[in-house]
């Protein structure tokens, strides 16, 4: 027989907690956790594969504990004059934002995000200790700059997360926003860029307000848009101070040398492992198209999915989409659901299963 939580000597600030747990159902269509549907390009991954073969030949010493290489390869994809000193990389970006919060949060700290957003960043923050405040979002899951202001200075926090395009929402997050928070703060200001590739191409990302504020850091994961979600890779980009606090944090070693040669020779042929994006982006604006031609209301998204509202009784519907093979995500927000775009035929496939209700 097997021991319950409530046998063991655990935090008792944990007592009583839920872990992240996104259903895995091995259903024919999956679009409930935004990943990109498209496997790596068959050219690319025989690099990958030759990459990791060669990584493999010297496992048995650890890895460079500075991932050199990878950092050289971030730097150059996110351009915008960044140096390898300015970019931290960890398996995957809620690793990244573990790294933040475990230097700049943890006990008798708090971390502030604006509902709903992410529903890591109140985990993550309450392991290390910290005490995560939630604000708020207009009705339409926009911030304005002076409310998004008004909220932080009050709250005081230790960490800011803006999350860019926002999930689970896909609202777009305008830059006034972020340079007002970061003005109003006095803490560590994250904007969370893991869906940024998927926003129209002239939009600029927040790195381009790096410069002289050495307390903003800009995350990104390549588990979206370079479709490596497997691999479990995100990065940052920030001052070098940053970069050295998380140094303080991090497990030795932490991120393999099999991860590295894997992301490395991934990011040389960025061109090509982003090229699906626009396809995705084209079926998002689909999905959305169609969900109104429903009668559903979807949100502005800016990101590879869509949140859609109109939903009488999302328990039922997402049901219903199970049962025909479709796996949906159901983030809790009163007659809403939430829809990866897929492929042209899983998109299909969802929105023929979902008229069809
Ligand atoms: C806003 C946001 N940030 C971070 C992540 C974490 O991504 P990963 O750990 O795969 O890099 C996700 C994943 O869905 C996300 O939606």
């Amino acid at each position: 027989m097997s021991a319950s939580l409530d046998d063991l000597p655990l935090r008792d600030d944990l007592r009583g907690q839920i872990p992240y747990g996104a259903p895995q159902a091995s259903l024919p269509v999956t679009l409930n956790v935004n990943e990109n549907t498209h496997p790596v390009p068959e050219e690319v991954a025989d690099d990958i594969l030759d990459a990791i073969a060669q990584a493999l030949r010297d496992i048995n010493r650890y890895p460079d504990r500075e991932f050199t290489g990878l950092r050289e390869g971030f730097a150059d994809y996110l351009g915008h004059g960044l140096e390898p000193e300015q970019i931290w990389a960890a398996n995957g970006s809620n690793e990244v934002l573990h790294h933040l919060l475990q230097a700049f949060a943890g006990p008798g700290r708090t971390a502030f995000g604006f509902s709903p957003t992410y529903s890591m960043y109140p985990l993550l923050t309450g392991a290390t200790g910290a005490t995560y405040v939630s604000g708020t979002r207009g009705e339409d899951f926009t911030l304005s700059a002076a409310d998004a202001a008004e909220q932080v200075e009050r709250a005081q926090p230790d960490v800011v997360f803006l999350c860019s395009p926002n999930n689970p929402t896909g609202t777009p997050l305008s830059l006034d926003v972020v340079e007002a928070v970061y003005e109003a703060s006095q803490g560590i200001v994250i904007v969370d860029e893991a869906y940024q590739e998927f926003a129209p191409h002239d939009e600029p990302s927040a790195l381009t307000l790096l410069h002289g504020r050495e307390r903003l850091v800009v995350s990104r994961t390549m588990s979206k848009a370079f479709a490596f979600a497997g691999a479990r890779v995100g990065y940052l980009a920030a001052d070098p101070a940053v970069i050295d606090a998380l140094r303080l944090v991090r497990l030795p070693y932490h991120l393999s040398a099999l991860t590295q040669a894997a992301a490395t020779a991934a990011l040389r042929h960025a061109p090509t492992m982003l090229g699906m994006v626009d396809d995705i982006v084209a079926q998002r604006d689909r999905i959305s198209a169609t969900l109104s031609a429903l009668g559903y209301s979807p949100y502005e998204s800016w990101s590879n999915f869509v949140l859609f509202g109109g939903v009488d009784d999302p328990a039922t519907t997402w049901q219903g989409l199970y049962d025909r093979g479709i796996l949906v995500r159901d983030v809790g927000l009163p007659h809403t659901l939430r829809v990866s775009a897929g492929s042209e035929e899983e998109s299909t496939a969802f929105l023929e299963a979902l008229a069809s209700l």
